[in-house]
């Protein structure tokens, strides 16, 4: 068949009236589906395998009529969903959608821009840029940082280890680690309470999982700084070179904050990089009376934030600012000869700050979600989320069947089930976390603090209320009743 003879209608988008029809019905289905979150059963009942075994096999020969494809949303991919944005879901740090997030990720998919260089879409680059000012300003982070937008913290911290190796010898970007001689073995530290991406970052860039060194913390989760000067000086004398020092802004497991301010002095006495991670406890920062939470910020050669964990941006948004970042972009950039039109005279392309070159236009959902609440509408639901942690630990204190087991710092509480038989209390505390979860109402994490289980509740969603909060308590209490007999 020659080209022109192609009928008109197996060629172009759906037919625009049919677009704007089910544009409306998903809108609509939205809407719904944000009042009505509170009715739905959070983790889904589906057996592992259950949802392919409803989807065809063969990938599609001939197109669909898309009413059909929407009904099939409702019908195999809604019962597979984790509602992550249901007020009683309390696992990782809650979830932060926001209704003027979704209106933002629509808006985006329908531009579908890419925002590796100015040329690009200016408005992705110049809006990336205000963005990043806004939440600078709201850190407090000096005008020697700038920063760049990724998708997660695990990336950030890949970048700016990047950078700190790339300082810390000579020409790894060009020549590589391997096989050179004058190349010293780096050593990266962080607390035994660190995230596993600075271990990932450690074997994205070669530097080896073996050599990120876990320092203990103290009683309350927080880098042993004492701890961490023995560590260097160890590794000094056994003929390692230590590269950074990745310091922690609310962990993973009980959003405890390392002393930062002594651990820069740590840095700047044997030239090391300082790395925060304050993916989670970073939005701290924004609330007056927590500003204690940033001590030591300004002496950091690089720090990562993910306004998706607590300041209402929907996933995925994480921002690295490194101090004087030209350090960064002389890691990275690299202008390949079909781009050298588009990069050219821009003040800023962000496809020279890292990895990928191709960039979502993620900028416009922060710019939408800050400016729809403000710093004060912000910080006000995150300190409705501190003074709910803090209820919750009070029910847990005054609870003699339960205890606290790390203290409440942020929007994160850490506690157990006491078992009658405290060899079998960790087996206790998993089973009611997968009890709980596995019923449906509520969905919590475990973690292990000190080699024992421990049920761990976040909260982030700025849906939930007191009211659920108590009831994921009574649930808690319920399950106890059920199992702790
Ligand atoms: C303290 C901390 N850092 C880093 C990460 C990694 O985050 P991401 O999923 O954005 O890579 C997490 C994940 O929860 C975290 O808690």
């Amino acid at each position: 068949m020659k080209l022109s003879d192609a009928p008109d209608e197996q060629l172009g988008d759906i037919d625009p009236a049919e677009f704007r029809k089910r544009l409306h019905e998903v809108a609509d289905w939205i809407a719904d589906y944000r009042e009505n979150i509170g009715d739905y059963r959070i983790s889904p009942a589906a057996k592992p395998g259950a949802i392919r075994a409803q989807l065809p096999g063969d990938a599609p020969e001939d197109g669909e009529p898309i009413g059909n494809i929407l009904r099939d949303v409702d019908r195999v991919i809604m019962p597979g969903v984790m509602h992550w944005a249901h007020p009683q879901f309390v696992g990782y740090f809650g979830a932060t959608t926001t209704n003027p997030g979704i209106l933002a990720e629509m808006i985006a998919g329908a531009l579908n821009i890419n925002a590796m260089t100015w040329r690009t879409s200016p408005v992705a680059t110049e809006l990336e840029t205000h963005v990043l000012q806004w939440l600078q300003q709201w850190l407090g982070l000096g005008d020697e940082f700038s920063g760049v937008v990724y998708d997660t913290a695990s990336i950030s911290t890949m970048h700016a280890l990047a950078a700190a190796r790339e300082e810390a010898s000579s020409a790894i970007r060009q020549r590589g680690l391997s096989g050179r001689a004058e190349v010293p073995m780096f050593r990266v530290y962080a607390s035994d309470q660190a995230h596993s991406s600075v271990d990932k970052a450690a074997i994205a860039l070669g530097l080896g999982e073996e050599n990120v060194r876990r320092i203990a913390s103290d009683a309350e989760f927080r880098m042993d700084v004492g701890a961490l000067r023995e560590a260097v000086f160890a590794d000094l004398r056994d003929g390692f070179k230590p590269l950074a020092v990745v310091a922690t802004a609310g962990t993973t497991s009980t959003a405890s904050v390392d002393p930062v301010a002594e651990i820069a002095s740590v840095c700047t006495e044997h030239g090391m990089w300082l790395h925060i991670d304050a993916a989670y406890g970073g939005g701290l920062a924004l609330l007056p009376e927590c500003a204690w939470v940033t001590n030591g910020w300004n002496d950091a050669d690089s720090l990562v934030i993910n306004p998706h964990k607590m300041l209402f941006v929907p996933f995925d948004f994480s921002v690295l600012y490194v101090r004087n970042i030209v350090r960064l972009r002389k890691v990275f950039t690299l202008v390949p000869e079909y781009l050298r039109g588009d990069a050219a005279g821009a003040e800023i392309n962000y496809m020279d700050y890292g990895v990928q070159l191709g960039r979502r236009f993620r900028a416009l959902k922060a710019w939408m979600v800050w400016r729809s609440f403000g710093r004060v509408g912000i910080a006000a639901r995150i300190r409705e989320h501190l003074r709910l942690a803090q209820l919750f630990t009070s029910w847990v204190n005054e609870d003699p069947q339960f205890e606290l087991s790390a203290p409440t710092v942020m929007g994160v509480v850490c506690f157990r089930i006491k078992a009658a038989d405290d060899s079998a209390s960790d087996a206790l505390n998993r089973r009611m976390v997968e009890t709980i979860n596995a019923a449906g109402e509520t969905y919590l994490m475990q973690t292990k603090l000190r080699g024992r289980a421990v049920m761990r509740m976040g909260l982030g969603n700025l849906l939930t209320t007191e009211q659920h909060m108590r009831r994921v308590w009574q649930i808690i209490k319920d399950t106890a009743a059920k199992l702790a007999l």
